[in-house]
């Protein structure tokens, strides 16, 4: 079992497949973003798997693919099938931005892939290409509907909550996801790089009690919810969650680490202390090395990150974090 120094029990692996993306999310990349991970510095897929093998025999029993865009990991359903049979492991889910979901749906779902999370913070299709330099939104929508299609367990809409770009936008995105049947999730954007700084952040806080008002919604904790936190409608058909890492921060619950494609082990998102997990792979370092490596650094997991005390300390982009 994995236990940091204040006694919060990580079971949960955000592991990033890749930093490459082919959206340009304002929050996230700038436009002209090319600093990529040198290839030879990147896992290889069964490099991949067998950190997630490691970590799993430490008592993580959940493991959410993401990058970049995971889907653009060349091999990316040879990993997913990989993962599938590890015994021990739970529950595996994807985060991705959708252009190439409707392509993938099928093979996520025949892998074990449960539970998607989408990212989608406009249904305006030019909003999109301002808001992420690609005209691409109907390939996210076709990407949805091939999804909902495949009949996954739970489909996680991500809104990054900017009210400048996407305020307007709150109530056609809560009537789109009821209408489909996901799950829509507000965040607040975090202080990660520059791009992400200029925006600001705001506040969900009134957000919340406007939606809990206007559509009488109640409180609703629902499985694997980690740190957003749930409303619902009374007839329980829709279910909205809200991320607050800065208006409201959850530090004290925090049961994940990530580790970037590049075997970088990050203990905390808006912190900088690591692990790099690479030159052990590479060294012949066994499962058990990989092992007690890990243990040791999850004992000097932060306690939490400093986005309001310090908002000007991350340098580090969400892309090449591993979302
Ligand atoms: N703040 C909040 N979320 C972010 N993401 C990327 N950058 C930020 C940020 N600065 C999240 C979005 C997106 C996912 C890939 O990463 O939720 O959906
Ligand atoms: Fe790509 Fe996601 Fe970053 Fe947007 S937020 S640029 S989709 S990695």
């Amino acid at each position: 079992m994995l236990v940091d120094s204040f006694g919060r029990r990580i079971d949960y692996l955000r592991l990033s497949v890749t930093d490459r993306c082919d959206l340009r999310c304002t929050y996230c990349m700038p436009p002209e973003f090319k600093d990529y991970e040198d290839p030879a510095h990147r896992m290889t897929l069964e490099e991949t798997a067998r950190i997630a093998q490691v970590f799993v025999g430490l008592g993580v029993h959940r493991v959410r693919l993401t990058g970049g865009e995971p889907l653009l990991r060349a091999r990316f359903g040879d990993l997913v099938r990989m993962l599938g049979q590890i015994d021990g492991l739970h529950d595996l889910s994807l985060s991705t931005n959708g252009t190439q979901l409707a392509r993938y749906a099928g093979t996520l779902r025949a892998s074990g892939v449960t539970r998607l999370n989408v990212s989608l913070d406009t249904l305006s299709r030019g909003r999109f290409v301002e808001l992420a330099k690609r005209d691409a939104l109907p390939e996210v929508l076709a990407g949805l509907e091939a999804a909902k299609r495949e009949g996954f367990d739970l489909i996680k809409i991500n809104m990054v909550w900017i009210p400048e770009i996407n305020g307007d936008e709150l109530h056609p995105m809560v009537d789109y996801c009821r209408s489909q049947g996901f799950v829509l999730r507000l965040i607040e954007n975090m202080p990660m790089g520059d791009a992400a700084r200029k925006l600001g952040s705001r506040s969900l806080q009134p957000v919340i009690d406007d939606l809990r008002q206007r559509h009488g919604l109640i409180d609703k904790v629902i499985p694997g919810g980690g740190p957003a936190r749930y409303l619902a409608s009374r007839d329980g058909q829709f279910t909205i969650g809200f991320i607050t890492p800065v208006s409201q921060h959850f530090c004290d619950t925090c049961n994940r680490v990530r580790v970037s494609v590049s075997g970088t082990l990050h203990l905390c998102l808006g912190q900088e202390q690591n692990l790099e997990l690479l030159p052990m792979l590479r060294g012949g370092a066994s499962n058990d090395d990989l092992a007690v490596a890990i243990r040791d650094a999850v004992a000097r997991k932060p306690w939490q990150h400093d986005f309001n005390a310090r908002p000007e300390k991350m340098i580090r982009i969400m892309s090449s974090t591993g979302g």
